[in-house]
C-alpha cells in the first residue's frame, strides 16, 4: 500500500474546511493512518519544500506554512499519490478544474489549501518529518474488497 503525506494548510484550518477535506478523501476509498493539528516550525517548513528553496516564492511560502496550525495527514491506498494529487487540483487556482478541491474552494493561488506529496520519496521525507512511527496505524478495512 502505497502512502501519502497530505496538509490542510494555514488558510484551509482558518476557513474550517479540514472536515470538507478529510470527507472527500475518505469517501474516495483511501485509508487514514495518521493525523494531527501541529504547527510547523520554521526548520520543518524549510525541510517539507526544501525542492523550492532558493526560488522567488520559497521564503513567503514558509512563511505562510508556519503562520498557523495546519492538519497534517498520512492516507494510504493503491496509487495514494496520484490519486490524491488528481482530488487536490493543479497548483495554479486558475488551473484546478471544478470537482478538485482547490477548483472548488481556493481563489489565490499561494493559498491553495492543501498539499500532498509528489512522489514516494517526498511523500518519505514529507511523513517523517511531522510524525513518529508510532503515530501511524496500517489496518484493514472490511469495506476494502468493495473499493
Ligand atoms: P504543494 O507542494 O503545496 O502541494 O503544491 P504543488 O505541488 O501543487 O505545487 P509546488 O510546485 O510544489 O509549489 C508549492 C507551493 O508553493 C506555492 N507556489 N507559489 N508564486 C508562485 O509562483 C508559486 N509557485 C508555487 C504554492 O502555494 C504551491 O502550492
Ligand atoms: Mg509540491
Amino acid at each position: 500500500m502505497e502512502q501519502t503525506f497530505i496538509m490542510v494548510k494555514p488558510d484551509g484550518v482558518q476557513r474550517g474546511l479540514v472536515g470538507e477535506i478529510v470527507s472527500r478523501l475518505e469517501r474516495k476509498g483511501l485509508l487514514l493512518c495518521g493525523a494531527k493539528l501541529v504547527q510547523l516550525t520554521k526548520e520543518q517548513a524549510e525541510f517539507h519544500y526544501k525542492e523550492h528553496e532558493g526560488k522567488p516564492f520559497y521564503p513567503e511560502l514558509v512563511r505562510f506554512i508556519t503562520s498557523s496550525p495546519v492538519f497534517a495527514m498520512v492516507w494510504g491506498g493503491d496509487q495514494a499519490i496520484a490519486l490524491t494529487r488528481m482530488l487536490i487540483g493543479k497548483t495554479n487556482v486558475l488551473d484546478a478544474a471544478p470537482g478538485t478541491i482547490r477548483g472548488d474552494f481556493a481563489a489565490h493561488t499561494p493559498m491553495n489549501l492543501i498539499h500532498g506529496s509528489d512522489s514516494q520519496e517526498s511523500a518519505a521525507r514529507e511523513i517523517n518529518n511531522v510524525f513518529a512511527a508510532d503515530e501511524l496505524l496500517e489496518y484493514k478495512k472490511a469495506i476494502q474488497t468493495w473499493l
